[in-house]
């Protein structure tokens, strides 16, 4: 007989077709995020469970779904499953690291260059009719990206890609990790390593691409935020929480630094009341991994490490310790 599995939200027709070939499949196709009731009730008889970070897998889905033995996260954040609880009950958890490192730089240097540039700022006053008077030398004057400082806090798989396409800006890369590369590494990489005060005091645009857990939770903050330049710029493509959403909202409203672009939140999908009227800010629904083929690889990889995992392998990406 086999194994039962939920798909929890809506996969690519060809990763469905894979697993289907070895498991008797629940697919969520309607694409709700379901309840955690749902989610429970719907995992009960399950083996395994492919999820995105739209799921909340803790102790309490564990009590109720007692034959799960594999979970497997559609992203490379996996701040969504308590993993120390899983190991306990003896469940495999993976995420899909790689596959994403160069279509999250990508946004993330997208959001970099909107912000900078008042790009989507200028494209929504063209279209509310407010470019009146065509050329103006003084008009939407915006911030250079090239030569200018970038503060990199998370120098990890995809802070690294987000270094290279700075060079191809003739940008000065700084960066902060508990652990410095090793010397070869940051050569190639050509960054510098300084502390994180350093970093907030130097840049001219702060960029965090740490995961979200206890020790990154408001890793800036009010008293982070007042330590960068006025004419500074934060960009958060990695996860909500990492920056608290409150605090900024309060210096940008203040403009104590010149912008901000995120593509995550808090409390996502709801935001701050105020972030939608600031003209400082760039917003982009978490679409740090979204384009067809990076989150097709995802969904396979995601599905490869389910097989392995109930099928008596090892995952290729197992996150337990
Ligand atoms: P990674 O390779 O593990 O890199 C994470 C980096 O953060 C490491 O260099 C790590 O170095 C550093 N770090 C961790 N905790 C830190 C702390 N307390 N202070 C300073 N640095 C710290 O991870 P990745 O693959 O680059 O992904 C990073 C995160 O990006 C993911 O976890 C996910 O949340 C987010 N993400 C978002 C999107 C999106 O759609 N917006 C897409 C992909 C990923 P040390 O451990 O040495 O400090
Ligand atoms: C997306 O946010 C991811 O962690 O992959």
């Amino acid at each position: 007989m086999k194994k039962r599995v939920l798909i929890s939200r809506q996969v690519f027709p060809e990763v469905l077709q894979s697993l289907a070939q070895q498991f008797d499949i629940d697919h969520n196709d309607a694409d709700d995020i379901l309840t955690p009731e749902a989610l429970r009730v719907r995992a009960r008889d399950c083996a395994g469970l492919v999820c995105c970070l739209t799921e909340k897998i803790d102790a309490a889905f564990f009590d109720a779904c007692p034959q799960i033995r594999a979970v497997c996260n559609i992203a490379v954040g996996y701040n969504n499953i308590d993993v120390a609880e899983a190991s306990r009950r003896g469940v495999m958890v993976t995420n899909t690291p790689g596959v994403l490192d160069d279509t999250t730089a990508d946004l993330a240097f997208a959001l970099l260059m909107a912000a900078a540039r008042r790009v989507t700022e200028g494209e929504r006053r063209l279209r509310n009719g407010e470019w009146t008077k065509g050329f103006a030398l003084q008009q939407w004057l915006g911030t250079d990206v090239h030569h200018a400082r970038l503060g990199i806090i998370g120098m990890g798989r995809i802070g690294q890609a987000i270094a290279r396409r700075a060079r191809g800006f003739d940008m000065n890369v700084c960066y902060y990790n508990r652990t410095r590369l090793s010397a070869e590494e940051e050569t190639r990489g050509n960054v510098q390593y300084v502390s994180k005060q350093e970093l907030l005091a130097q840049s001219d645009f702060v960029l965090v691409m740490v995961p979200y857990s206890q020790a990154t939770h408001h890793l800036i903050g009010a008293a982070e935020i007042a330590q960068m330049k006025p004419t500074a710029i934060l960009i958060n493509p990695a996860r909500g929480g990492v920056v608290d959403d409150a605090a900024l909202l309060a210096a940008l409203t203040e403009r104590r630094i010149a912008g901000a672009a995120l593509d995550v939140f808090e409390n996502e999908p709801a935001l701050l009341p105020g972030l939608l009227a600031l003209d400082n800010v760039v917003l982009t629904p978490h679409i740090g991994s979204a384009t067809r083929a990076t989150r097709l690889n995802m969904a396979t990889l995601a599905a490869t490490n389910l097989i392995a995992a109930l099928t008596g392998g090892t995952p290729p990406n197992l996150v337990n310790p």
